[in-house]
């Protein structure tokens, strides 16, 4: 597979975009006139660093000059080699003042190239983009039976889900009588005629409409959350004023990721997760599923978004076998037989480990199993994106740690998954901790291993000491717009870049 990376050079206030193919690698940067880019400025090396592309993946390599080369978020070891993706920042400290970087070169974007040789690899949990030509198809027929031109695998989508077809230069959108319905532009539709960037829902699965042909992804993974300057403002109960209880949040959460929420309390954590659920959606800003916009689209959406509230709502004399499948009967297609209604059951109890108590009682159930029946209850509606709030808060320390390693198998598996906690001890077993400072504010979004010298603390649980302060909090928001992660965000979503350049102006 042939490759190319583009790099945005700034250096004060100029800026330059470069284009470099992998048949031009190794690239190497530096003073000398011998390096392929010529850097003639104060404390570069004369062969500074090398881009090098080898086994499908770019890499960064210092060469060792005596002068450092920055790394996102440290210097490397002379000699040190790096992997390189989108967002990632090369720094050099041209003034000789090791706090500055005067020029950086970002990694906007590092994409396939055609190749008369080879076939372009394709990761297989990418999602494959797909394209239907309506004015030559006519009929597109989708659903869960087998006779579906696009064949969707939930239980919440009936056999026969809707059509979608053209004549007389336009296209129609038919719902067939499903049980969970179809949605247009957000509003759920019997028949309707299919304006141009019309976006169809169906649980589990988005189309676009455009131009004659039918755009989707086809998926078999969670989505991913993108939430762009989100904000929340209420009326403060107690002055009657404008308030914001989150404060311009900008992340990116991957699909089948699991990403933790943390923050002290009152911080604004389950204000930010009902602005992901919709169920109080934030007043500015917008929260996209696979970069499709939210708003306005919000019912569509909701079937894709599984949510264990704190409290779980249970029958306490129904068996855990009995509750799922009331629970299934519900959700699921009205058109499943007996044996997938049963199968499906089956399915969510061996996903949250409870094989073997499908007859107990949930009133005998520990407070850990109660919690795994309410997950199980959302899973039987194959949701793509599982939704957690505190769910071990007044659980024994033991369970938080099973509890987190069920989220990171389900994420792996079944769907991405957003979990707010308050317990810090097993956080390691998450892909991404989102930290949010009092007022909402995002103050740390990265692995959970580089967290504590991120905040320069020993002790984990010494960020909330830090955190109390509203100067540091204030510290910390823009140090977020400088990581990787945001920067990777604002390659794909350029707004995002607003609330940062406001923040960083001021
Ligand atoms: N109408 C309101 N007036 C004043 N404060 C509010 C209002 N609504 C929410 N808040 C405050 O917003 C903050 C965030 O609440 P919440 O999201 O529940 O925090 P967390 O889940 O992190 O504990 C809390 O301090 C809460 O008191
Ligand atoms: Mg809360």
């Amino acid at each position: 597979m042939a490759s190319e990376i583009v790099l945005i050079i700034t250096e004060q206030r100029n800026r330059q975009r470069i284009l470099l193919p992998a048949t031009k690698a190794p690239c190497s940067f530096g003073r000398g006139p011998r390096c392929d880019y010529v850097l003639r400025r104060n404390n570069v090396g004369d062969r500074q660093f090398t881009l090098e592309y080898a086994d499908g993946a770019w890499q960064l390599r210092d060469d060792g000059s005596g002068s450092p080369t920055w790394y996102n978020n440290r210097y490397l070891r002379p000699g040190e080699r790096c992997p390189l993706q989108e967002g990632d920042v090369i720094g050099l400290n041209t003034d000789g003042d090791d706090a500055t970087q005067e020029i950086t070169f970002r990694v906007q974007e590092i994409r396939a190239t055609a190749d008369a040789g080879g076939l372009r690899r394709e990761n297989e949990d990418d999602p494959v983009l797909r394209e239907i030509d309506l004015r030559r198809k006519r009929r597109v027929l989708v659903g869960r039976g087998e006779d579906c031109d696009v064949q969707l695998t939930s239980d919440r989508v009936s056999r026969h889900h809707c059509e979608i077809t053209f004549q007389d230069g336009h296209a129609e959108v038919k719902d067939l009588g499903s049980t969970n319905g179809t949605y247009l532009n957000g509003q759920r539709v019997h028949t309707a005629v299919l304006p141009e960037g019309a976006i169809i829902n169906v649980p589990t699965q988005v189309f676009a409409y455009s131009g004659g042909v039918l755009h989707y992804h086809e998926h078999k993974v969670g989505i991913s959350v993108e939430l762009i300057n989100v904000r929340k403002t209420v009326k403060d109960r107690n002055t009657g004023q404008p308030l914001d209880i989150v404060d311009g949040v900008s992340l990116q959460i991957e699909p089948n990721s699991f990403v933790v929420l943390v923050g002290g309390s009152g911080a604004g954590k389950s204000s930010l997760l009902t602005c992901v659920t919709g169920s109080a959606p934030c007043t500015a800003g917008s929260v996209c599923f696979d970069g499709i916009d939210t708003h306005g689209n919000r019912n569509a959406f909701d079937a894709v978004v599984g949510y264990v509230p704190q409290k779980d709502i249970l029958h306490e004399n129904l068996t855990v076998e009995q509750s799922l499948l009331c629970a299934a009967r519900l959700r699921i297609a009205h058109d499943t037989t007996r044996g997938e209604l049963r199968s499906a059951v089956a399915n969510a109890i061996a996903a949250v480990d409870l094989q073997g108590r499908e007859k107990t009682m949930i009133a005998n159930l520990s407070g850990g199993q109660k919690k795994r029946v309410s997950i199980a209850m959302e899973l039987l509606a194959s949701p793509r994106l599982l939704v957690l709030d505190e769910p071990t808060s007044g659980l024994s320390p033991d369970l938080d740690r099973s509890m987190m390693e069920l989220c990171r198998k389900l994420s792996h598996e079944n769907c991405t998954v957003l979990m707010v906690t308050h317990n810090m001890s097993n956080i390691n077993l998450c892909d991404r901790i989102a930290f949010l400072g009092v007022g909402g504010i995002l103050c740390y979004y990265g692995p959970p291993e580089q967290m504590d010298e991120y905040f320069g603390v020993e002790l984990t649980s010494d960020i909330f000491e830090k955190l109390r302060e509203p100067e540091l909090i204030e510290q910390y928001r823009r140090q977020y717009f400088t990581t990787p992660e945001f920067n990777r965000l604002v390659s794909r979503y350029p707004a995002a870049a607003q609330e940062a350049d406001k923040r960083c102006s001021r």
